[in-house]
């Protein structure tokens, strides 16, 4: 199976490569830079591109089967729409190149699972911080559940470096009002593996913790 991820060179990327060339997945990495990419395989095609910058993305969505999204940055604070502007590239892209399966980070707290990153996020992080940003993030959201695309999104609780464990909880209820709960990168880059595969949450928001 051919996969492009995006997001390569970031912390859960990296887990999506290792892991997908572990698995034997054919992988192409869509990266600003590409030299950032620090493995060679022969399964693997680093190609440059930038999603804010929709004319440097035909090629390396070509021939894919499926393409799976780790899309994130550092902005904090300040008014951004690098998430949304970025993804409908990334679904345009798809539509010209007649890649129909999308796999996309975004995080517990969005939409539908607002409140659930726990209370320190709810009355602290998410509006001090991370309101633009999770602002930008929910219309990521909207802009995947309006495409015509078979898309999964993956809500992660609080990202941290861990070991993959293989075993965590998945589903809309997710997550907790009042504690916040973590899951690895490794097991978020786990389930995307495992999710394009069986589509199991076709066309669902689906939160992941322990
Ligand atoms: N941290 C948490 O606790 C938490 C919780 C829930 C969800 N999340 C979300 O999980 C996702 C992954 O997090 P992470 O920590 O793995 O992210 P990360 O390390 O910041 O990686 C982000 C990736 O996006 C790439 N990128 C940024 N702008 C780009 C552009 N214009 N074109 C192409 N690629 C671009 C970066 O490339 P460069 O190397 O070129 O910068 C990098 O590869 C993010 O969306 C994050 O918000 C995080």
């Amino acid at each position: 199976m051919k996969l492009l991820i995006i997001g390569g060179t970031g912390k859960t990327g990296r887990q999506l490569i290792q892991q997908g060339l572990e698995q034997g997945y054919q992988l192409t990495v869509l990266a600003r830079n590409p030299a950032k990419v620090k493995v060679g395989h022969s399964n693997l095609s680093v190609l440059k591109g930038n999603v804010l910058e929709p004319e440097t993305l035909a090629e390396a969505f070509q021939g894919q089967d499926a393409v799976l999204s780790a899309l994130g940055h550092k902005q904090f604070f300040i008014k951004t729409s690098i998430l949304s502007r970025g993804t409908a590239n990334i679904i345009k892209a798809m539509r010209n190149s007649g890649v129909n399966r999308l796999v996309c980070i975004t995080s517990l707290g969005i939409n539908d699972s607002r409140f659930r990153l726990g209370l320190y996020y709810t009355l602290f992080t998410i509006p001090l911080i991370l309101f633009f940003y999770f602002r930008d993030k929910a219309k990521q959201e909207k802009l995947i559940m309006n495409s015509e695309l078979n898309w999964t999104i993956v809500r992660p609780g609080q990202l941290f470096d861990g070991k993959k464990r293989m075993k965590y909880k998945l589903g809309p209820e997710v997550g907790h009002y009042i504690l916040t709960k973590f899951v690895s990168r490794a097991d978020v880059a786990h389930f995307m593996l495992q999710e394009v595969q069986q589509n199991d949450y076709l066309k669902k928001a689906v939160g992941i913790t322990y």
